[in-house]
């Protein structure tokens, strides 16, 4: 009998068309899914900033394509400074070869490939049934429901205004926001100019390729003066995103944010930390008038936020943290925060 030849290897750049087609066919049972169309696959790699054909990984039977993933390098940032993260995406293995490890070899490939290149940890979002048995772990994240109770943050709410982006002007203004309100957190991707002009406005602008979902930036202002941002999803209720100026500019952000959810009178957050806790609470503080309704009521839930494995010891985690388990318990307590509805990969 002939024995298959199975090699696990990086792609070539001639490659790369072939290997989004087999993404394509693998993703087809899904129905409507985006990952479906072939120029979905491209089209994101043609965006992600740094990317090369070396970062997609395949394994080959007998010279054919069988399976694929792809590493989307990014910094993310790790309190006071920046972890290096392999956010892993495109994972197929084409039907014919399914159920046979290919996944599980092609894994372990590029995990050591990422820890040669010192990166810090994997990242994913993915069935834990098949990424478990590879080392990953579920880091919970929160979202937020708020329900706002009584109208008492009309005042400012009637002064501020909110307009579309202006790519050519607000790049700037818009990285100003996001790394002044990302600061010290846990999760967040380090944006530069290119990220936010490659990727971000892609996935928002009408120009973009019809495939990846959009949503949309709305920039607050209050009386002629850039405040902040907020993003809403496509669904037009869920806010995914939301930054300030500066420390005086939550107020007016978050009372856009608030206004935009004036017809229900609650808007959903597809985020939530401690520190959202608070930023709201500064600005919606609670009667202590026990007669008196509170502003808000805040619901919390858990949900998935995705996978983690650690691929070294990486001075970037506290010593304690020396296995998967301890890195998705360790980044859960820092209130881990990725910002899923725009660094999504
Ligand atoms: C999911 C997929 C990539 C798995 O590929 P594969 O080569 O068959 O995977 P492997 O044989 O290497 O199995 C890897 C692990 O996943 C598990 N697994 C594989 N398919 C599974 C399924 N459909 N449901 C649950 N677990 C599954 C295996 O039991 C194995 O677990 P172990 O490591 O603990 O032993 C493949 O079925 C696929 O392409 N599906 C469609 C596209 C997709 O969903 N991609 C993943 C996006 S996150």
């Amino acid at each position: 009998m002939k024995t298959e030849s199975i090699r696990v290897r990086e792609a070539r750049a001639t490659e790369i068309a072939a290997i989004a087609e087999a993404m394509a066919e693998s993703f087809r049972q899904y129905g409507g899914a985006f990952k479906q169309n072939p120029d979905w696959a491209l089209e994101t790699l043609r965006r992600d900033p740094g990317t090369t054909a070396a970062h997609t990984h395949v394994v080959t039977v007998d010279g054919r394509i069988a399976s694929g993933l792809h590493v989307f390098e990014r910094r993310l940032r790790a309190g006071a400074g920046v972890a290096r993260a392999g956010c892993i995406g495109n994972v197929f293995t084409r039907p014919a070869w399914r159920g046979r490890g290919l996944i599980r070899k092609l894994l372990a490939f590029s995990h050591a490939w990422m820890a040669r290149r010192k990166f810090d940890f994997a990242f994913l979002f993915g069935n834990p049934k098949v990424y478990g048995g590879s080392g990953y772990r579920i880091v919970p994240a929160w979202k937020a429901t708020i329900h706002f109770e009584s109208k008492c943050f009309d005042p400012i709410a009637r002064q501020v205004r909110v307009r579309a982006v202006r790519w050519e002007s607000d790049v700037s203004f818009l990285q100003t926001c996001y790394a002044f309100s990302n600061r010290g957190g846990w999760g967040g991707a380090v944006r530069n100019r290119e990220y936010w002009s490659d990727w971000l406005r892609h996935r928002q602008t009408p120009h973009g390729s019809k495939w990846v979902p959009r949503f949309t930036i709305c920039v607050v202002q209050i009386q002629g003066n850039t405040a902040g941002y907020f993003l809403v999803a496509p669904d037009r209720k869920t806010v995914v995103e939301v930054a300030a100026r500066d420390q005086a500019s939550w107020k007016p952000v978050l009372a856009a944010v608030a206004r935009h959810a004036l017809r229900q009178r609650k808007v959903a957050l597809n985020f939530w930390s401690p520190e959202w806790e608070r930023r709201w609470a500064a600005i919606f503080p609670r009667s202590e008038d026990l007669e008196k309704q509170s502003p808000l009521r805040i619901e919390l839930a858990e949900q998935y936020g995705g996978m983690v494995r650690l691929l070294r010891r990486s001075p970037t985690f506290p010593h304690r943290v020396i296995g998967s388990d301890a890195l998705a318990d360790f980044l859960r307590a820092q209130g881990f925060l990725f910002w899923s509805g725009t660094d999504n990969f």
